[in-house]
């Protein structure tokens, strides 16, 4: 059978990531999968990733399995991490969150949910989106619609348009939008438009699935979590899908999570009983490692302190790169305006590039970025910025 088989597509992403493995120049620059890289282009463990994992192991008594929606304290501290400390929502009972590996379990299980219960449901994509979110979706079952983000003549969000098109969903149907740092543009919407989003949402009684991939990468905790906030405030129902790969650098233990919020606390209960029946059925239970770290970081106040600083060292260091490439580009004389990139938030930028552009940055220069153009800002460095921008300047010029 598996002789008749085609060659299968590689990931957008993933694939280059292998590809640029086996690239044996060695200046080669990755800048394409969202992996944060220190100043001298390390992924780091945080210490207080460390300082967790050392009580996990003094303390743990058991390799049991988890509960299908995973360990009870970890569901509170991401409530609290996401709808903030004293919102009414955690302890209204109006919340539930199931413990998933990764931020795309968490997507795969709310896409089996929604699939399973709501047939007719059509789920609606920014366009453009995460380029795993067609897919993960689509691999669910449910049909696909587009809704218009991104202008790409501006480098800005599309807002009108973007209002408009949420005007003609029709109810039922699932808006997915992006937390925060939305990837791959990092063009945010702004507080007040974020209410018009709300509202629109409630008004049509259509159901936000808010991916939240990048909490902390934008502003801060509290400051990232204000447009989810607003959108949950001004609506009865909302899906939430966090992944901590990025905020706690635990992307190969894969820790995300699935919060579901219900109008009633009876209806929450009835949808998570629904939810665990599509856990059991993909991978049963999760693995307790990220989770039990995540749960332990955020449960001690030094161990929090401490990831605090370390989050606000990589954001630190992510705004740094991106006023130091613009700055890089035009000391090298580029003429094209890239200060677009200083306005924009998190990991990823969409530069603009064709995909001729890509393939010859890849081709001649061993610099790596994704087929539509995005870069990984996390992934430039102060010692690979200066041959990068050159790249960049000959290639468009
Ligand atoms: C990305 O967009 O690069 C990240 O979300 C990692 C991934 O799995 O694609």
């Amino acid at each position: 059978m598996f002789e008749q088989l085609q060659p299968a597509k590689p990931d957008a992403i993933l694939g280059l990531t292998e590809a640029f493995k086996k690239d044996a120049r060695p200046e080669k620059i990755n800048l394409t999968v969202g992996v944060y890289k220190d100043v001298q282009g390390q992924t780091p463990i945080l210490e207080s990733v460390k300082g967790a994992e050392a009580a996990i192991l003094r303390d743990e008594v058991s390799k049991g399995y988890l509960p299908m929606t995973g360990l009870p304290e970890f569901a509170q501290v991401v409530q609290a991490l996401i709808f903030g400390a004293g919102h009414p929502l955690p302890s209204s009972g109006r919340a539930v969150t199931a413990h998933t590996p990764g931020g795309t379990a968490a997507l795969r299980v709310a896409g089996d949910f929604l699939r399973t219960m709501f047939p007719e449901a059509k789920v609606w994509l920014s366009d453009p989106t995460w380029p795993n979110h067609p897919g993960i979706f689509q691999a669910a079952g449910l049909p696909l619609e587009k809704y218009p983000y991104f202008d790409a003549a501006t480098h800005q969000l599309a807002a009108d348009s973007l209002l408009e098109a949420l005007d003609r969903i029709p109810a039922g149907d699932v808006v997915v939008l992006h937390g925060c740092c939305h990837n791959p543009t990092g063009a945010d919407p702004a507080e007040p438009l974020w209410g018009e989003i709300a509202q629109r949402i409630a008004r049509r009684g259509l159901l936000p699935l808010i991916d939240f991939a990048y909490q902390g990468f934008a502003e801060g905790l509290e400051e990232d979590a204000a447009g989810l906030r607003t959108v949950v405030e001004a609506v009865p129902e909302a899906i939430i899908c966090s992944s901590f790969s990025k905020n706690f650098g635990l992307y190969n233990e894969r820790v995300g999570g699935l919060t579901l919020v219900g109008e009633t606390p009876a209806a929450a209960q009835t949808a998570l009983g629904h939810l665990k029946l599509a856990v059991r059925t993909n991978y049963s239970n999760p693995p307790v490692h990220g989770g039990a770290i995540v749960t332990g970081i955020l449960q001690d106040a030094a161990l929090r302190a401490r990831w605090e600083e370390e989050l606000a060292q990589m954001r630190q260091r992510i705004n740094g790169m991106r006023a130091l490439f613009v700055q890089t580009l035009a000391d090298q004389g580029l003429s094209r305006d890239f200060s677009f990139i200083t306005r924009q938030r998190g990991m990823f930028s969409l530069t603009g590039l064709t995909p001729d552009q890509v393939d010859t940055l890849r081709e001649k220069y061993a610099i790596y970025i994704v087929g539509n153009g995005r870069i990984n800002v996390a992934g430039m460095t102060p010692d690979n910025m200066p041959r990068l921008c050159e790249a960049l300047v000959e290639v468009l010029s």
